[in-house]
C-alpha cells in the first residue's frame, strides 16, 4: 500500500473510552468514516447516545457501553464484552480523562485519588486488559490521549499534568515490552482544545488573551485538529511508529517571541 489506503481502518475493532465527551467522540467518528466498528464507552449515557447516533446515521457500526473507570473492577468486563461484541479488538484510545483545577495547597487525597483513577489508573489496565486480544489478533494499536501539560505546566493542574506525563511515559514502556507482539503505543499531546472540559479557561475573557498572546497560532483546537494523528497512529501509516508522542499545540512548545 503506498496511497491514502494506508490510513483505512476497514475491518478493524476499536475501543474508545470517554467516548461521550468532546474528543472522545470527534474520535470515534473519525475512526467510524476511516472504516472500523467502534465500541464507545464512557460513564455519560447522553454523551454516548449522541454520538452513537451520529455513526448508525452516517452507516457506521458501535456499540455502546456504560461503565465508571475509577471502579477497577468494571474494567476487564468492559474489555471483555467489547472483544466479543465485535469478533475482536486492534485499536484501544485511551481518551476518558478529568480534571480539578486547584492550588497545590488545596489538592485533597481524595482529588489526587479521582484524578490519578481514571487518567493514569484505568490507562494502565485497560491497557493490560486488551493485551490478549491484540495478541490473538497478531498485533494493534494503542493511543494514550496524554496532554501538552506533560510537558508544559500551568498553574492548577499539578495532578493532572503528572497523570498526562505518566501516560505518555507509559506509551514508551508498553511499547518496549508489547513490540514483539506487534502492538503499536503511543501517544497525542493536545494543547487547549476548545471544548467544555477548558471552558474555565477560554470562558473567562482575561485567560483568553492568554492563548491570543502565547499561542504562536493565537487560538485553541478544535477537536477535529487531533483527528489527523489520531488515525495516524491507529492505522498502518505508523506501521514503524512505536513508544512516540504527537505534540498538537498550535506551536507553544516550539519557542517564543520576545515582541509578545
Ligand atoms: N480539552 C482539552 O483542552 C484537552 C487537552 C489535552 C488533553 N485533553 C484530554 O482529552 C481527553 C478528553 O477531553 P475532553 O476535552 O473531550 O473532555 P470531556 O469531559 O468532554 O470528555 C471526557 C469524557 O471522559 C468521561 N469520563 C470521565 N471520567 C470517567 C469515568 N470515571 N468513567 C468513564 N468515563 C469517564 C466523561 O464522561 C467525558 O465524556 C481527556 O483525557 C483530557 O484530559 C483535553
Amino acid at each position: 500500500m503506498t496511497g491514502i489506503e494506508i490510513f483505512s481502518l476497514s475491518g478493524k475493532c476499536a475501543v474508545i473510552t470517554g467516548a461521550g465527551g468532546a474528543i472522545g467522540s470527534t474520535i470515534a467518528q473519525a475512526l467510524s468514516a476511516a472504516g472500523a466498528k467502534v465500541f464507545l464507552q464512557d460513564f455519560n449515557q447522553v454523551g454516548l447516545t449522541a454520538i452513537s447516533n451520529v455513526i448508525s446515521t452516517s452507516g457506521g457500526q458501535s456499540w455502546e457501553y456504560i461503565c465508571d473507570l475509577s471502579d477497577i473492577s468494571s474494567i476487564e468486563p468492559f474489555i471483555a464484552t467489547a472483544a466479543e461484541k465485535m469478533g475482536g479488538i486492534d485499536i484501544l484510545i485511551n481518551c476518558a480523562g478529568i480534571n480539578r483545577r486547584k492550588p497545590i495547597d488545596e489538592v485533597t487525597p481524595e482529588d489526587f485519588d479521582a484524578i490519578v483513577a481514571v487518567n493514569m489508573k484505568a490507562v494502565f489496565f485497560a491497557s493490560q486488559a486488551v493485551h490478549p486480544h491484540m495478541k490473538l489478533r497478531g498485533g494493534g494499536a494503542i493511543v494514550n490521549i496524554s496532554s501538552i501539560t506533560a510537558r508544559y505546566s500551568f498553574a492548577m493542574g499539578s495532578v493532572y499534568a503528572a497523570t498526562k506525563a505518566a501516560i505518555s511515559a507509559m506509551a514508551r514502556s508498553f511499547s518496549r515490552e508489547w513490540v514483539s507482539d506487534g502492538i503499536r503505543v503511543n501517544s497525542i499531546e493536545p494543547g487547549y482544545v476548545k471544548t467544555e472540559f477548558t471552558r474555565p479557561v477560554w470562558g473567562d475573557p482575561q485567560r483568553a488573551e492568554w492563548f491570543k498572546r502565547f499561542v504562536p497560532m493565537g487560538r485553541l483546537a478544535e477537536p477535529e485538529e487531533l483527528i489527523g494523528a489520531v488515525l495516524y497512529l491507529a492505522s498502518d501509516a505508523s506501521s514503524y511508529v512505536t513508544g512516540q508522542t504527537i505534540v498538537i499545540d498550535g506551536g507553544l512548545t516550539a519557542g517564543g517571541d520576545f515582541d509578545k
